[in-house]
């Protein structure tokens, strides 16, 4: 193959490790490594989208998850130790209680807005379900802070080709956002894949197969 793809930075994962977590705004943060972090609802298809970007297959680092209501977290991962991959919690479907809400919203926000946080945004919307309002809320939320944001749309396979172009216009439309910041993704394809690695390589800086 030749032309714009193949000569774009790839990043290779030679080392992913779980490198701590946070659980209050102001926590102390594991280390100096430039962030980036991943949000959306659950089931939205994170944990595999992740697993598939760091194509872990056998070992998951990110795991197929928590009990709505169970304390949330916000983990950090090292991946070749270049940077940290930070898994942010979701919501279930259940409708969540005020106070958890508030304490959920207050711990990623918070986070988002440290200057010692992350340089950018990866947030996952289901290619087959309307936005919700917290995916409102969080890029209204990103874009008011003015932080690089990439919308995965995923489970993208699941759409037949006829159905694939609306639906991104409509995401496009319904999130705000431009063309180049959505990827469409898919874990059973891989589609989406190497843009995103692609796009993360742009946002931190950092070079081909360090
Ligand atoms: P929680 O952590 O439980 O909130 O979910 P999550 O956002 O991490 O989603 P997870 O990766 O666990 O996937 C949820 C369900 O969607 C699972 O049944 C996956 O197999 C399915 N799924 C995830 N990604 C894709 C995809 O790209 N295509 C298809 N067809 N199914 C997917
Ligand atoms: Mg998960």
């Amino acid at each position: 193959m030749s032309g714009e793809i193949s000569d774009r930075a790839q990043l290779i994962i030679k080392s992913v490790e779980y490198a701590g977590t946070l659980a209050k705004p102001d926590g102390h943060i594991p280390g100096t490594l430039p962030q980036v972090a991943f949000s959306g609802r659950s089931n939205v298809g994170k944990s595999s989208l992740i697993n598939t970007l760091l194509r872990r297959t056998r070992k998951r680092i990110a795991h197929v998850s928590a009990t709505p209501g169970k304390t949330q977290l916000i983990n950090f991962f090292s991946v070749n130790d270049i940077f940290y991959l930070v898994d942010l919690p979701g919501f279930g479907y259940a409708r969540v209680p005020k106070a958890l809400k508030a304490e959920w919203r207050g711990l990623i926000e918070g986070y988002l807005e440290r200057p010692d946080g992350p340089l950018g945004m990866v947030h996952l919307v289901d290619s087959r379900r309307p936005p919700t309002e917290q995916d409102y809320e969080m890029l209204e939320f990103l874009a008011g802070i003015e932080m690089p944001t990439i919308v995965a749309l995923t489970k993208i396979d699941k759409l037949k080709a006829s159905e694939r172009e609306k639906t991104i216009s409509a995401a496009l439309q319904d999130l705000k956002i431009d063309r180049d910041q959505m990827v469409p993704f898919s874990s059973v394809t891989s589609e989406g894949r190497d843009e995103l690695l692609n796009a993360l390589t742009e946002l931190l800086g950092v070079s081909a197969a360090e």
